[in-house]
């Protein structure tokens, strides 16, 4: 399974849980929005991590801080994720590698955004890829973010980092890129979003998703 549902909305914390429940089974993970986290709260997302706890839970906060305001933002969720997000642009010393430490310490894992799925990621987040790249392998994540919507950069990820990091990524869907598009390019998980959640039938939707990805893979290997 290479797909992680991201979850940026939803009306009620019962509408969470029901969204969650339908798709528990189908996908790898479920991606933690800052925008649901906001609005319906920690305790929401703890409660839909409740109807499947096998899969794997990312809260994406973005994070971008000095270390210590980093760890005081995930620990404010701590309990709704096994793995957190930061950019990686924030660099080693007194940023990730406080931050890094601590998820370590509390049996968490962390990823890392080396590029971004927009079109304005080209104006700087780009520029920066070898620099950050070089953070990525400083500060040893479990993952990175890279684009699906820019394939080429997936593919110059995987070839700086080698097979041990896990590649996430974003862009499938309602920002252009075609499933299977990032796994072709040396992804680990694509992470879909509004195609599957704005969908009227999100478990059919996500079925569709995984189908596309096999035939895009089929094809390209
Ligand atoms: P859609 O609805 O566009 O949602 O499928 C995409 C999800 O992925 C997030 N996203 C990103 N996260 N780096 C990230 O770390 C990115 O480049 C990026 N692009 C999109 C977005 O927040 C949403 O949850």
């Amino acid at each position: 399974m290479s797909l992680i549902v991201a979850l940026d909305a939803a009306r009620s914390p019962q509408q969470l849980s029901l969204i969650v429940e339908s798709l528990c089974g189908i996908v790898e993970g479920f991606k933690l929005g800052l925008p649901l986290l906001l609005s319906l709260g920690p305790a929401a997302a703890e409660k839909a991590r409740e109807r499947c706890p096998s899969a794997m839970w990312i809260a994406d906060l973005k994070l971008a801080d000095i270390g210590a305001i980093m760890v005081k933002t995930a620990e404010a969720v701590l309990n709704a994720a096994d793995i957190f997000i930061a950019h990686g642009f924030v660099g080693y010393t007194g940023a990730l590698d406080e931050l890094k430490d601590w998820l370590d310490s509390h049996g968490k894992r962390l990823v890392l955004v080396v590029s971004m799925s927009h079109p304005g990621s080209s104006e700087v987040y780009d520029k920066s890829l070898p620099a950050i790249l070089h953070v990525a392998q400083k500060v040893k994540p479990w993952g990175v973010v890279a684009p699906a919507t820019r394939p080429e950069i997936v593919a110059l990820t995987r070839r700086r980092l080698g097979q041990g990091y896990k590649i996430l990524s974003p862009g499938v869907g309602v920002q252009g890129a075609e499933p299977g598009t990032a796994l072709c390019a040396g992804a680990d998980y694509e992470i879909v979003g509004r195609m599957i959640t704005s969908s009227s039938e999100p478990r059919v939707a996500a079925l569709m998703v995984k189908r596309r990805q096999q035939e895009a893979l089929q094809r390209c290997r």
